[in-house]
């Protein structure tokens, strides 16, 4: 039965998956280093450090820079991330979401967030929405990032529910498969090529419909 939605951010309750997404590219750019689309989607999802080491590995550059240059370059990077994120308003977040919301507290279903941004609590906040969560998984307390299962376990413990209780919410390939990992079931919000692992898949957060989404879920 279920008892609780664990919630990506970024790309999910709203659009600063393209913020990160830029500011990344960018960057690449002031690199000297071009990243293809694929590349570019790649990066959904995945930690700042984590995010940084691939798009130098995409360039053939992984021992280019020292340590503290490189945490110079995460530190620009979330500054330009950061200004986006300050002109941010409740108008950001995405159709389709304030009645998945609203529909999930009729049935007193409890929400976290299952995010790798140390932005998630300033971003939720500017959102106007940081009340309706239950919580938020630190991350400053993942030893692995997706599409590793630590963080969509950590949210489900929570929430204190089992596995076969919960459903996730995922934009990124990498964030598919650290739900599925996690023996959760998978809604995907994006291409249905990439997204495949998912149990379920919308083109966008417009078609998401929180009765459509448990019925399938009742019948896994
Ligand atoms: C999310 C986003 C990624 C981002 C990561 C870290 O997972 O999808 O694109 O790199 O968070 O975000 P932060 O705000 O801490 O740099
Ligand atoms: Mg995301």
């Amino acid at each position: 039965m279920l008892k609780g939605l664990i919630f990506d951010l970024d790309g999910v309750l709203t659009n600063s998956a393209v913020y990160h997404l830029t500011a990344w590219n960018n960057l690449a750019k002031e690199l000297g280093i071009n990243l293809t689309d694929e590349q570019l989607d790649s990066l959904r999802g995945i930690s700042r450090m984590d995010s940084l080491n691939l798009i130098l590995k995409y360039g053939g550059q992984e021992n280019k820079y020292s340590e503290a240059e490189k945490e110079k370059f995460a530190e620009e990077k979330n500054t330009k991330f950061v200004e986006q994120v300050e002109k941010m308003t409740p108008a950001d977040i995405l159709p389709g979401i304030p009645e998945l919301l609203s529909d999930a507290k009729k049935q007193n279903l409890k929400m976290v967030i299952a995010s790798a941004s140390k932005n998630a609590p300033k971003i939720l906040t500017k959102l106007g929405i940081m009340d309706e969560f239950d919580g938020i998984v630190d991350p400053a307390t993942l030893h692995r990032g997706k599409p590793d299962p630590e963080i969509y376990e950590k949210a489900q413990k929570l929430l204190g529910l089992n596995a076969n209780e919960v459903i996730s919410f995922e934009d990124a390939q990498a964030g598919v498969q650290s739900i599925k990992s996690a023996g959760q079931f998978a809604v995907g919000i994006g291409d249905k090529e990439v997204l495949k692992e998912a149990d379920y898949i919308v083109p966008t957060t417009k078609e998401l419909k929180l009765s459509e989404i448990e019925s399938v879920f009742n019948k896994k």
